[in-house]
């Protein structure tokens, strides 16, 4: 009788155990199933993505212009209180310099569902126009995006296309030419055979220097392997050498430099970046200052502009940009008249 009852008053005692044992850990795993696929967490971050900007940005290569370009947008953006990690979620992808980098990155940064894409570059922007008709794109720094078949219009681009563009007055440039080196009869033109818009600009070149009495030599070069030979043979024929917003030689200036002081000819570049790296003088754009304007025109996007009604705009073109020292080294003398209103870049600018 005895042993009976304790085995049942065992049993129970075992089941309740095992009842209870049940009972917490069923509760147990409630609460964290619960927490961890949550409802909670997602609803949160379906929030911050709300005010979470996601900016993809495509850069052709690196080269200072570029480089200022894109310190100039992140600049801005922070300024306005765009906080990287924050509120807005940054991605530069860097293409190298190589086309099918271009592609890859392009698809990338559509399939990421970026909300604004900034192009640095005509390349660029040439890729990403390919992959997408929907994601607003916001150029940085483009010379011709008409002539590049990017919009149909610069005052109202009808797209999802828009941005800042770095032409310069070339006319104007080659009139600095012809006021700083004496007896100017012979320029050459130095540009890359493979960039659009480098190849329009020489011929913009081209016809103002005829307008202008000038001759002109042309020398192209297909990649940074052939610059050294081009520049020498080119510098051999002529007193001094425009080069246009060309991406390639931007990125080689050291090396053009190296050549054309040996030389003794002075170069007149498009950028004030390129004056800084070696050239004289040039009438040019503000880098900085076109990923500045960018960033004013994502910001603009993010709040609902419209890319097909926003004109293109044109970063404070006209700047003269004067490399003192690289005068001084060719024994050029700066006219008052230009030095006055010229801008300090390179070594001699801090002085
Ligand atoms: N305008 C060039 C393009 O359309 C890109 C560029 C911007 C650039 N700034 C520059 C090239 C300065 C050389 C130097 O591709």
């Amino acid at each position: 009788m005895k042993n009976k009852r304790l085995v049942i008053g065992f049993g129970l005692l075992i089941t309740a155990l095992l009842a209870y044992a049940f009972i917490r850990s069923s509760q147990q795993s409630k609460p964290d199933s619960e927490q961890t696929p949550s409802s909670e967490s997602s609803i949160s971050q379906g929030a911050s993505q709300e005010k979470s900007l996601k900016l993809g940005v495509l850069q052709l290569l690196s080269h200072p212009a570029l480089d200022a370009i894109y310190q100039g947008l992140q600049d801005e953006l922070d300024k306005e209180g765009f906080k990287d990690g924050e509120n807005l979620t940054l991605d530069l992808q860097n293409a190298q310099g190589d086309q099918s980098n271009l592609a890859t990155m392009s698809n990338k940064l559509v399939s990421d569902k970026s909300d604004i894409i900034v192009a640095i570059t005509t390349p660029a922007t040439l890729s990403l126009a390919n992959v997408t008709k929907d994601i607003p794109i916001v150029m940085a720094g483009i010379t011709y995006p008409v002539e590049a078949g990017l919009i149909s219009s610069e005052a109202k681009p009808g797209n999802n296309i828009t941005g800042v563009s770095d032409r310069t007055p070339i006319k104007q440039q080659l009139e600095l030419m012809k006021e700083i080196v004496p007896n100017l009869s012979t320029i050459g033109i130095l540009y890359t055979s493979s960039e659009d818009n480098s190849v329009k600009q020489a011929e913009e070149a081209q016809a103002f220097a005829k307008e202008l009495g000038l001759e002109v030599k042309i020398a192209t070069i297909a990649n940074t392997n052939d610059i050294q030979q081009v520049s020498e043979s080119l510098a051999s024929q002529v007193q001094a050498i425009f080069i246009p917003i060309d991406n390639t030689i931007a990125s080689a200036m050291s090396t053009v430099v190296k050549v054309t002081d040996q030389a003794k000819v002075p170069v007149f570049p498009s950028a004030d970046t390129m004056v800084a790296d070696g050239g004289v003088l040039g009438l040019g754009v503000d880098q900085y200052q076109i990923g500045v304007e960018a960033a004013k025109m994502v910001i603009a996007i993010s709040k609902g502009a419209n890319p097909a009604d926003t004109p293109i705009v044109i970063a404070n073109a006209g700047v003269i940009y004067l490399n003192q020292a690289k005068a001084d080294q060719l024994g050029l003398v700066i006219p008052d008249t230009i030095k006055s209103k010229a801008q300090l870049v390179g070594p001699a600018a801090n002085q």
